[in-house]
C-alpha cells in the first residue's frame, strides 16, 4: 500500500513503474493458471456459469463516475483528434495517434459492412468517434448513439450540430434499462462497451431482436488470448478494479463464441495488444504535453488537493494498459473484432 501511495505521490519514476506493472502481469497469469490449461478451463466455466445470474452489467454508476462523467476537456487533452477512447490501429508501427484512430475506424467499416442508408445502433458511443464518423460518411444513414453518460450526449450533439449532422439521435441509457422497438437496425456496433458487460446472454438476446432478419453486430473489445477474469475492487493489488474499472471484465478471445443461442458468428479477427500499447503510450504522451491544463481540468473535477493525485492515477493507467497489452510483445492480451448474424 506505501508503494502505491508513493507512486501516486510522484516519487516513483517511470520506468520503475512500469517494471512493477510487469510484474503484475506475470502474477496475473500465475493466479489465473495461464499456465495450466485444465485449471485455467475450470476457473473459466465457473465464470462463464456465473455470467448468466448477474445483471447486463453492474457497477454502472461507478463505471460512469471513474472515466465516462469526467469532463470531455480531460479527454480532449489526452486521446486523438476523434475522441476515439478505445484501441486504435497501427498497421506500420509509425503512425500518429490521429492516423490510428482513422485506420481502427476504417477497419470496423469494412468488418462491419457499413453501408449507406443503413439504420445503425451503437452501444457505448463515448464521445462519439464512430456515431460522428459514420454519419458523416454515410450521410443516408440514420445513427442512434446510447451511453450512459449525460457529458458524453452533450458532446455528440454539439459535435453534431457544429458539422451540421441530422442524421444522429444521442440516448443517455444505462444498458441494463435500454428498450428499443423490436426490428429495427441493419448493424449493431459496439466497441469496448462490452468490457462492462456481464450477462452476454441477455444482451445478445436483446440486440438480437434489436436488429432486422439480415441484421448484423460487430462488436470490438480488449480480451486476454485464453483467460477471463473480473477486476477486482478488494485487496491490495486491485488498483485498477478500484479506481478505474469496478464492475469490469477481462473477456477472453473466445467468451463472446459461447453466448451464439440467438447470434451466430460470422468472423473473428485477432489484433496484436502491441495496437492498444501503443495508443495508450500516445494518450499518456498527450497527457504529459498538457501537464498544467491537466491539472486545471482534474482540479476542477476533484478538487484543488487532489488534482495532482488524479493526474499521476491517470498516468498511472495510462501506462497499465501500455504494459499490460505490450506485454509479450502484444502476444497475451489485445483486441479482437466479432461480426455475428441473427440466427
Ligand atoms: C471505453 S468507452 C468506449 C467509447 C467509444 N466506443 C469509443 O471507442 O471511443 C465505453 C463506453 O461504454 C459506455 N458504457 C459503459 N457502461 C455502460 C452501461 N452500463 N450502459 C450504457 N453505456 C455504458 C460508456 O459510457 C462509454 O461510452
Amino acid at each position: 500500500m506505501n508503494l502505491i501511495n508513493a507512486a501516486e505521490r510522484g516519487l516513483i519514476p517511470d520506468g520503475l513503474l512500469r517494471f512493477g506493472i510487469r510484474r503484475l502481469c506475470a502474477q496475473r497469469l500465475r493466479d489465473e493458471h495461464g499456465n495450466d490449461m485444465a485449471l485455467a478451463n475450470q476457473r473459466f466455466a465457473r465464470l462463464l456459469h456465473d455470467l448468466h445470474n448477474d445483471a447486463i452489467a453492474i457497477e454502472t454508476q461507478a463505471a460512469n463516475s471513474q472515466h465516462y462523467e469526467v469532463p470531455a476537456r480531460f479527454f480532449e487533452l489526452c486521446l486523438g483528434a476523434q475522441l476515439k477512447y478505445s484501441a486504435c490501429y497501427y498497421p506500420t508501427g509509425n503512425e500518429t495517434l490521429d492516423q490510428a484512430e482513422q485506420a481502427m475506424l476504417a477497419l470496423y467499416d469494412e468488418r462491419a459492412q457499413l453501408a449507406d442508408d443503413q439504420d445503425i445502433l451503437e452501444l457505448g458511443c463515448g464521445w462519439g468517434s464512430l456515431t460522428l464518423w459514420m454519419a458523416e460518411r454515410y450521410p443516408r444513414s440514420r445513427i442512434t448513439a446510447v451511453s450512459n453518460s449525460h457529458s458524453q450526449r452533450a458532446h455528440i450533439q454539439a459535435q453534431a450540430q457544429m458539422r451540421g449532422l441530422a442524421n444522429i439521435q444521442v440516448i443517455t441509457r444505462d444498458v441494463n434499462t435500454l428498450d428499443l422497438p423490436v426490428a429495427s437496425f441493419d448493424r449493431v456496433v459496439s466497441v469496448e462497451m462490452f468490457e462492462h458487460v456481464r450477462n452476454y446472454a441477455v444482451l445478445l438476446k436483446n440486440i438480437s431482436q434489436w436488429l432486422r432478419s439480415d441484421g448484423q453486430l460487430f462488436v470490438h473489445i480488449f480480451c486476454h488470448r485464453t483467460l477471463m477474469y473480473p477486476f477486482e475492487t478488494q485487496g491490495e493489488d486491485n488498483w485498477m478494479g478500484r479506481y478505474f474499472f469496478t464492475g469490469g471484465l477481462m473477456p477472453a478471445a473466445d467468451t463472446l463464441l459461447h453466448f451464439q443461442h440467438d447470434l451466430v458468428i460470422q468472423q473473428r479477427w485477432l489484433l496484436s495488444g502491441t495496437h492498444y500499447r501503443n495508443t495508450a503510450n500516445h494518450w499518456l504522451h498527450n497527457q504529459d504535453r498538457h501537464r498544467s491544463e491537466v491539472l486545471a481540468v482534474l482540479a476542477a473535477t476533484y478538487g484543488n488537493n487532489n488534482a495532482a493525485r488524479w493526474a499521476q492515477r491517470w498516468r498511472m493507467f495510462w501506462m497499465a494498459c501500455a504494459e499490460l497489452f505490450g506485454y509479450e510483445n502484444g502476444n497475451q492480451w489485445g483486441v479482437a473484432h466479432y461480426r455475428f448474424s441473427r440466427r
